[in-house]
């Protein structure tokens, strides 16, 4: 070998070795990058101070976690919540980690993970509604978010409702008595109701089905879905996913 060849392939080596301490050349450079919509409390929202950057709750540190337990670090891409799965179609992101119910529809264009979180729809009203049940919301004005569960779930049921981009905004509409009631996730509704004054859960069991939540990868990327699922595995059989679970629920409800 010259000598020039030498140095060039002893170069290579390092390189190499570089990569292999730095675990650089599994998947984007160490990266996973997860879309989220931040919208989401307990499970993402932004804070001062998040667990990946100013992102935070329950969804945050489980995507952290995962990047950790594979020798990667975690980011974050925030965006509405409908361009999710067009993203991670693109390839703008590795997974969605979102609060995102595994629904049969979304199945068709992504894959999901195991479920790590159980929910269900509830209807948000004021302490004084006469809502009591779902079939109750018939005459009423109801809001839902674009794109969630909750919207499907109003559009099967035939009612007419207004959406909007982020609950918030919809139980702005609620407080302000422009609506009668939100359709939204148990444990967000949860957090509305603690945040803002005369508001109650009603539930309906029979109206609305258990939901479960997952991570999206795209079509086929069994390698990332099977690292993502023995890490949720891990973390459901230790504690830890019930731990975030409740720490996040009393945090937000302390605020
Ligand atoms: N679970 C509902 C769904 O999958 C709502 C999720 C909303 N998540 C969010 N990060 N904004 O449609």
């Amino acid at each position: 070998m010259k000598k020039a060849t030498k140095v060039m392939a002893l170069a290579a080596a390092m390189v190499m070795l570089a990569c292999t301490l730095t675990a650089c050349g599994s998947g984007k450079g160490g990266k996973l990058t997860f879309g989220t919509n931040a919208e989401f409390p307990p499970f993402e929202f932004v804070a001062s101070e998040g667990v990946i950057d100013q992102y935070d709750g329950i969804d945050m540190a489980i995507a952290k976690n995962i990047a950790e337990q594979n020798g990667m670090t975690a980011a974050i891409e925030n965006m509405e919540f409908d361009s999710l799965l067009v993203a991670l179609q693109n390839g703008q992101i590795d997974a969605v980690i979102a609060g995102m119910t595994a629904t049969d529809e979304r199945r068709e264009t992504v894959d999901f993970s195991t479920t790590y979180y159980t929910a269900t729809q509830v209807m948000i009203v004021k302490e004084d509604s006469d809502i009591t049940t779902a079939a109750d919301m018939a005459d009423k004005k109801i809001c839902v978010i674009q794109g969630y569960t909750g919207e499907i779930c109003v559009q099967d049921m035939g009612y007419p409702y207004e959406a909007f981009k982020k609950g918030t905004e919809a139980v702005l509409e609620l407080v302000n008595g422009k609506c009668d009631v939100v359709v939204i996730d148990s444990a967000t509704a949860q957090k509305y109701v603690s945040d803002n004054e005369g508001l109650k859960i009603v539930e309906d069991a029979s109206a609305f089905e258990s939901e479960e939540y997952a991570i999206a990868v795209q079509k086929g990327n069994t390698e990332l879905l099977e690292k993502i699922n023995k890490s949720i595995e891990a973390m459901l059989a230790d504690g830890t996913i019930n731990e975030l679970a409740v720490k996040y629920t009393e945090a937000v409800s302390e605020e």
